[in-house]
């Protein structure tokens, strides 16, 4: 029987070979304008090759330029140092898909991370909206398994890439996982992801209630 079961924080235990490990590849040029199809996920973002990065729009890119003079300009969280891309996002004044992809051939009863590396792109100021991702693990029948949301994500004096996610319990063999975001557009809200990755999880967790 399919449940939504509690939110769980990340695996606590060892992460075994990634099921999904999306790195947004790489590109010469800053700004890569290979599709979300050629990456195997949706949006309902628009996607813009070249500087602006505006309200509810996002980028492939393996440096962030500062379309606003109030971003950082990191490199990507896979490498690092720009030989690969990440996603750039503006989000949108209306609540939005970031990220929707479908998994198959999970291990029904296994328990799996879903999770990604966030940055806000904010440098520090006053009154900023913040990101607020939710992700959400759905069955082929669109019954939510499990979601949990990232909270605010703080603006910090220093670029920083966070590892956010949850854990759930697999009841499904092929589940769809959704990274979306409620916060409002406007100033503020700006943020790049990276690594998205699912991946089964040993831990026993001690009270678990999945
Ligand atoms: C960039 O980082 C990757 C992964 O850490 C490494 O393999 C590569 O040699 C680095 N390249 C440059 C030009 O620093
Ligand atoms: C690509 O996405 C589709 C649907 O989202 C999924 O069924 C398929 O397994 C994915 N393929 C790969 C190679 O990940
Ligand atoms: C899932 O398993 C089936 C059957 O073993 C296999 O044909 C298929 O390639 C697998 N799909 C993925 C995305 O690994
Ligand atoms: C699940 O939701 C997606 C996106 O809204 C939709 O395309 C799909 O048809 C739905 N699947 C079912 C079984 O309702
Ligand atoms: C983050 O978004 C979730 C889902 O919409 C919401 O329940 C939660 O209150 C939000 N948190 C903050 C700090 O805005």
């Amino acid at each position: 029987m399919i449940m939504n079961q509690k939110p769980q924080g990340l695996c606590t235990g060892v992460l075994g070979v990634p099921v999904l490990l999306q790195t947004f590849g790489s590109s010469v040029a800053q700004y890569n304008n290979a599709t979300p199809a050629s990456f195997n996920f949706t949006t309902t973002y628009k996607q813009v090759n070249k500087p602006v990065t505006n309200d509810g729009m996002f980028s492939i890119v393996n440096q962030v330029h500062d379309d606003f003079g109030t971003w950082f300009t990191p490199y990507d969280h896979t490498t690092g140092n720009g030989t690969g891309d990440m996603l750039l996002v503006n989000a949108n004044f209306l609540p939005g898909e970031v990220f929707r992809t479908t998994v198959d051939n999970l291990s029904i009863g296994l328990i799996y991370e879903f999770s990604a590396f966030l940055g806000n792109l904010n440098k520090i100021q006053y009154n900023n909206i913040l990101p607020n991702i939710t992700f959400t693990i759905m069955t082929p029948a669109n019954v939510t398994v499990a979601s949990v949301s990232t909270g605010s994500i703080p603006e910090t004096a220093v670029f920083a890439w966070v590892k956010y996610g949850m854990s759930f319990k697999a009841t499904t063999a092929s589940v769809t996982l959704l990274m979306t975001t409620v916060a409002v557009g406007g100033d503020g809200d700006d943020f790049v992801a990276d690594d998205i990755t699912l991946a089964p999880c040993s831990a026993q967790i001690c009270g678990s209630t999945y």
